[in-house]
């Protein structure tokens, strides 16, 4: 198959959701603050601010209302949060968020395991937010997890991923995340699962968000690429992961993605230098190393003096 390659690609930030759902430590609100007010002027079409969750269940983004309220709001940025029932978006919708990215599970144990929802459930759980958020500003995106495989019920078939987005497409919602929740994912399972979604939907707002816990992150964002996809969720330093899937790990990393888009000569929208020099900043604020690569090796077309024995 020709790759089809978009002119313009859009990069979305999700390292202070998914990334801080899963530190070990609380990030103080005025650093998350900081760290979204900084993101948002590098060129990123979009960044996932927080969840309005149970702040049981994640205690790490128990701030959010605050973090929404306090972030600048970029134009041309849009800011979302992640939600997973009623009670959420009202909490979203009261701070004015942008996109509501409602979170469901493809697999029933990821479900229960996650949301306590199965997929059914979390379908009916929609229908009344579309209700919810009829006349208010804000757009609805689903982020589908496991659309590639459950770390608990295996092989989710591409059929299963199919029916979940025709009914949410006939929810009147326009945009799906298709959600590789613990890198299980490889290169010629995301072409033909993302080929297939975006010829039974065309209109449908597609992105690509991947982890990178077994090292075919990258590989799979090309993937995605070859087939048309133009939107990739992405995170800072590489951070990430779904504290209720065992041995999840971070996303791919955002930096390592544009600087990979930006040699092949595509255009991100983003400023590769500004990202790279809020990345050095992250491991003060997490409080450890990050797996990011290219924030270590700088760009590849980063030059050293010759050494004298060379000159
Ligand atoms: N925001 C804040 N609080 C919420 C909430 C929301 N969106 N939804 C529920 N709650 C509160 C309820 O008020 C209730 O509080 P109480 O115990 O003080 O009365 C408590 O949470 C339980 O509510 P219930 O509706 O019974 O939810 P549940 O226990 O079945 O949990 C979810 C369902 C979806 C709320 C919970 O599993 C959750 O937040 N999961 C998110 C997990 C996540 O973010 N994972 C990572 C992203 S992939
Ligand atoms: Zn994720």
């Amino acid at each position: 198959m020709q790759p089809i390659t978009p002119r313009r690609l859009y990069i979305q930030e999700v390292s202070v959701r998914d990334g801080f759902q899963i530190e070990p430590r609380f990030i103080p609100t005025a650093q998350k603050i900081a760290l979204v007010d900084r993101l948002s002027r590098t060129g990123l079409a979009k960044i996932e601010v927080t969840s309005f969750v149970s702040p049981k269940a994640i205690p790490q983004l128990a701030d959010a209302a605050d973090v929404m309220r306090g972030i600048a709001r970029v134009p041309g940025v849009v800011f979302a949060a992640l939600v997973p029932n009623v009670r959420g978006a009202e909490r979203a919708l009261e701070c004015g968020v942008d996109e509501i990215n409602l979170v469901m599970s493809a697999s029933r144990s990821h479900g229960l395991a996650n949301l306590r929802m199965t997929p059914e459930q979390s379908l009916e759980r929609f229908a009344e937010i579309v209700a919810v958020t009829r006349g208010s500003a804000a757009t609805l995106n689903v982020a589908l997890s496991t659309a590639f495989g459950c770390p608990f019920d295996g092989d989710v078939p591409a059929e299963r991923v199919l029916g979940i987005v025709q009914r949410v497409a006939e929810l009147g919602i326009a945009g799906v995340s298709l959600c590789d929740t613990t890198g299980m994912a490889n290169p010629r399972q995301v072409a033909a699962l993302l080929a297939a979604v975006r010829e039974r939907f065309p209109r449908l707002q597609l992105t690509a968000h991947f982890h990178n816990t077994r090292g075919m992150g990258l590989a799979n964002a090309l993937a995605a690429l070859e087939v048309g996809i133009d939107r990739f969720d992405a995170s800072l330093g590489g951070l990430g992961g779904c504290p209720f899937a065992p041995g999840a790990t971070g996303n791919i990393c955002t930096e390592d993605l544009v600087h990979m888009f930006a040699q092949m000569g595509l255009d991100t929208g983003v400023d590769l230098g500004a990202l790279l020099a809020v990345a050095a900043d992250l491991p003060a604020i997490v409080g450890h190393e990050e797996p990011g690569q290219v924030m270590k090796a700088g760009p590849s077309d980063r030059r050293y003096p010759v050494p004298e024995a060379a000159a």
